[in-house]
């Protein structure tokens, strides 16, 4: 028997035309919920929507790139009109960047920081009008545990997904008082196509895979349990906490 938890829900998964955020987008629409899945890749948008209606669900193609402040306002104003309301967000729109800081360039900086911490700004921003309006609302950021870890020729990202991790605790504490939890996701190594080049390469891959005690990349699928419980009503009670999923890593 299938039960869909979040029926009647609706929620925004950003960055879903592929890789992690795909994958939770297809665990929300599992779950119940119409879902709208917002990045720039159209075609990934529209392949998601179409998959999602021939199996009866129902989905948004919500073309947006996160940095844009008129953009993501659009991207709430479309699921609400479509849907009627938003219940969940999940911000999982990011990038990352790996140079050696005395190279990087300031244009690299801005665009990591700005995709990863200010796109999470403007749309927690643009969604939490309504969960606070309605007394309800789940957000759940996605970090890496990189922000709790130090790694070098990240210092941009890991600087950016440790300022999600602050700002997810200060929205907790700001919107507990209106119902409306915040929590995060620190994801370690996940197969998607962020990291393919990585894996293409054995050397790197071998480096990569023994840094994890698990010895072995996650893969997507084995967040959605995690995500289901910060986007359901099993975490009412539940706010500001950043659940790390990363085979040991960051444990050592
Ligand atoms: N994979 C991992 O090992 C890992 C580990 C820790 C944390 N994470 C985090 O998990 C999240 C998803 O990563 P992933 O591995 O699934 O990456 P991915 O496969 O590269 O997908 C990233 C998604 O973000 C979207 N995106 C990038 N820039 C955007 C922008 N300006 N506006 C809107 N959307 C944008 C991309 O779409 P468009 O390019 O089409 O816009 C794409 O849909 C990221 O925040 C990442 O930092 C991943």
């Amino acid at each position: 028997m299938t039960t869909t938890p979040l029926a009647g829900k609706v929620a925004i998964v950003t960055g879903a035309g592929r890789g992690l955020g795909r994958s939770m987008a297809h665990a929300l629409v599992d779950a119940g919920a119409s879902v709208s899945v917002a990045s720039r890749t159209v075609s990934e948008l529209d392949s998601f929507v179409d998959g999602v209606k021939a199996e009866g669900g129902q989905a948004l193609a919500c073309p947006t790139d996160i940095t844009d402040e008129s953009s993501v306002e659009r991207m709430v104003e479309a699921t609400v009109e479509t849907f009627g309301r938003v219940d969940i967000l999940v911000n999982n729109s990011g990038i990352v960047a790996s140079t050696p800081l005395i190279d990087q360039s300031a244009d690299e900086w801005d665009r990591v920081v700005a995709t990863n911490l200010r796109g999470t700004f403007l749309a927690t921003r643009a969604a939490g009008r309504h969960f606070v309006a309605q007394r309800s609302g789940k957000v759940v950021n996605i970090a890496s545990n990189f922000a709790l870890q130090g790694v070098a020729n990240h210092g941009a990202y890991s600087a950016s997904k440790a300022g999600v991790i602050a700002f997810t605790r200060s929205m907790a504490i700001e919107w507990a008082r209106h119902d409306v939890q915040v929590n995060a996701i620190a994801p370690g190594y996940f197969a998607t196509p962020l990291n393919a080049d990585m894996r293409e390469d054995p050397d790197s891959l071998a480096r990569v895979v023994r840094a994890i005690p698990a010895r072995r990349m996650g893969q997507p699928d084995e967040l959605r349990p995690w995500l289901l419980l910060l986007a359901g009503s099993e975490s009412s009670f539940m706010t500001g906490e950043v659940i790390v999923i990363d085979g040991g890593q960051s444990v050592r």
